[in-house]
C-alpha cells in the first residue's frame, strides 16, 4: 500500500516536471509596459532627470548616479556626490523602481514622488536646496511655459518637480527580457543551462525573497539570515527607520531585473561579480554552498532577466538665461 502511494507520487512529480507550466504558476511574473502615463509630464520629468542645474555644482543630475546607459546605476560601490564626496551606500537602479514596495534600501520613502525631492537637497548628493532649484527653473522661460502647460499653474513648486520626475521614472520599466518571453510562452527563448539555473533558483529557495514582477523589491529581508554578513558600511537597514532592533540589517530585497548591468552588488557594493553575489546569497541566506557548475547556471539564468532598456531621444535642456543663478562647482 505504502509503495503504491509512493510510486503514484513519483508518477505525479514526473508528470509535473514535463507538463507545460502556465506562467501564472510561476513565482516570477512578466513585466507589463507602463499604463496610465501622462505623456506631457513624462517629457518634463525626463528633462529634470537629466538637468544638472538642479545641483549646487551644476554638474550632477539624477542620471549621474542612475545612468540610463548603464542599467540605471553608476556601477561603482558607492556614489560620488557634491565635491567628490564618497557616498555611504550603493545606488540602486531606477529601472523598474515603480514596482518597489517603498524606495531606498531601508524603505524610508513611500514612493517615487517622495523619493525624488531627497537627492536635490542632500548635501552629500546634489547639495542644493529646493528653493534654489526652483529659482533656477523659474529663471528659464521654456521651463516656466512647460510647467504651466503640464500642471496649469503659474508658480512652480517642488511638488510639481517631484511629480514630473516620478512620472518619467514610471516609464523606466524593462519588459520583454528573454525570461519574460519564456514566461509568456516562447519555450525556445531560454537554453537548457538557463532553465537549469531557474530550477536551482526556485528549488534552493531564492524565490522566497526574489519573486514577483521585479524579482525582488517587494519585501524587507534580513541580510545574513543563516550566517552574518560582514561589512564596514554603517547602514543598519530598516532599523534606521523603525528604530527596532529586530529590523537591524533588514534591507529592501533588490530587484534582480537587469542585474547583469547593475554591478557591483549589495548595499555596500562589496560584491563585484554575479558569481560572488550568488555564492554569498547561497551561503548567507540559505546555508547552501553551490558548486561552480550550479553557480554558473544560476548566473546564466539571472542574465536572462535583462529587458528592453529605456529607449528615447536625449532631451535637449532649455538654456539658462541672464537671470539664472550660476553654479558653484568648486569649494569657495
Ligand atoms: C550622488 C548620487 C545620486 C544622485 C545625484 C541621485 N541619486 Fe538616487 N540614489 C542614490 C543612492 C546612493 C541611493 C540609495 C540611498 C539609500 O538607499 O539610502 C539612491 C536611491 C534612489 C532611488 C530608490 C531606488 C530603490 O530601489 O530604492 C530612486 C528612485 C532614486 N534614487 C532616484 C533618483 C532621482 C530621481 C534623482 C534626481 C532627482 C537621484 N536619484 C539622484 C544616489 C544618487
Ligand atoms: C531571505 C531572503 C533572501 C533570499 C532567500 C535570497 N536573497 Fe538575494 N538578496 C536579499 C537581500 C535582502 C539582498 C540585499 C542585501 C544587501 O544588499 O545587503 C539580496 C541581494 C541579492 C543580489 C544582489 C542584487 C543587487 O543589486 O545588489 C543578488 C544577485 C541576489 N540577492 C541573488 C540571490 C540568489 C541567487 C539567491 C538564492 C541562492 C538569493 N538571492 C536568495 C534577500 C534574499
Amino acid at each position: 500500500m505504502k509503495r503504491t502511494i509512493l510510486s503514484a507520487a513519483i508518477v505525479m512529480l514526473a508528470s509535473l516536471a514535463v507538463a507545460p507550466v502556465a506562467s501564472a504558476d510561476e513565482p516570477i511574473q512578466a513585466i507589463r509596459p507602463p499604463a496610465n502615463i501622462n505623456l506631457g509630464m513624462v517629457e518634463l520629468g525626463k528633462k529634470l532627470y537629466f538637468d544638472p542645474r538642479l545641483s549646487k555644482s551644476g554638474f550632477i543630475s539624477c542620471n549621474s548616479c542612475h545612468n540610463l546607459s548603464m542599467g540605471g546605476t553608476d556601477n561603482i560601490p558607492t556614489s560620488i556626490g557634491d565635491k567628490w564626496q564618497q557616498g555611504p551606500i550603493n545606488a540602486p537602479t531606477v529601472l523598474n523602481s515603480s514596482l518597489n514596495v517603498a524606495q531606498f534600501w531601508d524603505g524610508r520613502a513611500a514612493d517615487l514622488k517622495a523619493q525624488a525631492g531627497g537627492p536635490i537637497a542632500n548635501p552629500g548628493e546634489m547639495a542644493f536646496t529646493h528653493t534654489l532649484a526652483l529659482n533656477v527653473l523659474e529663471s528659464i522661460p521654456a521651463y516656466v511655459r512647460e510647467f504651466k502647460q503640464v500642471f496649469g499653474k503659474d508658480k512652480i513648486t517642488i511638488d510639481e518637480v517631484t511629480l514630473a520626475i516620478a512620472e518619467f521614472e514610471k516609464t523606466l520599466v524593462t519588459p520583454n527580457s528573454r525570461f519574460d518571453q519564456w514566461l509568456l510562452g516562447n519555450k525556445a527563448a531560454l537554453t537548457k543551462t538557463e532553465l537549469d539555473g531557474y530550477a536551482l533558483f526556485k528549488d534552493s529557495g531564492c524565490v522566497a525573497c526574489h519573486n514577483g514582477e521585479a524579482v525582488g523589491g517587494n519585501s524587507f529581508q534580513k541580510m545574513g539570515l543563516v550566517e552574518p554578513y560582514k561589512t564596514t558600511a554603517a547602514a543598519q537597514g530598516r532599523a534606521d527607520v523603525t528604530g527596532k532592533d529586530a529590523d537591524r540589517f533588514n534591507f529592501k530585497v533588490p530587484t534582480l531585473r537587469n542585474v547583469e548591468m547593475t554591478y557591483p552588488y549589495f548595499h555596500d557594493g562589496a560584491a563585484n561579480t554575479l558569481t560572488e553575489a550568488v555564492d554569498i546569497m547561497g551561503r548567507l541566506q540559505l546555508g547552501k554552498k553551490f558548486s561552480q557548475e550550479e553557480n554558473a547556471k544560476i548566473v546564466a539564468f539571472l542574465k536572462t532577466l535583462t529587458g528592453d532598456q529605456p529607449n528615447f531621444t536625449l532631451p535637449i535642456l532649455p538654456p539658462s538665461t541672464d537671470a539664472t543663478p550660476r553654479p558653484t562647482p568648486f569649494a569657495k
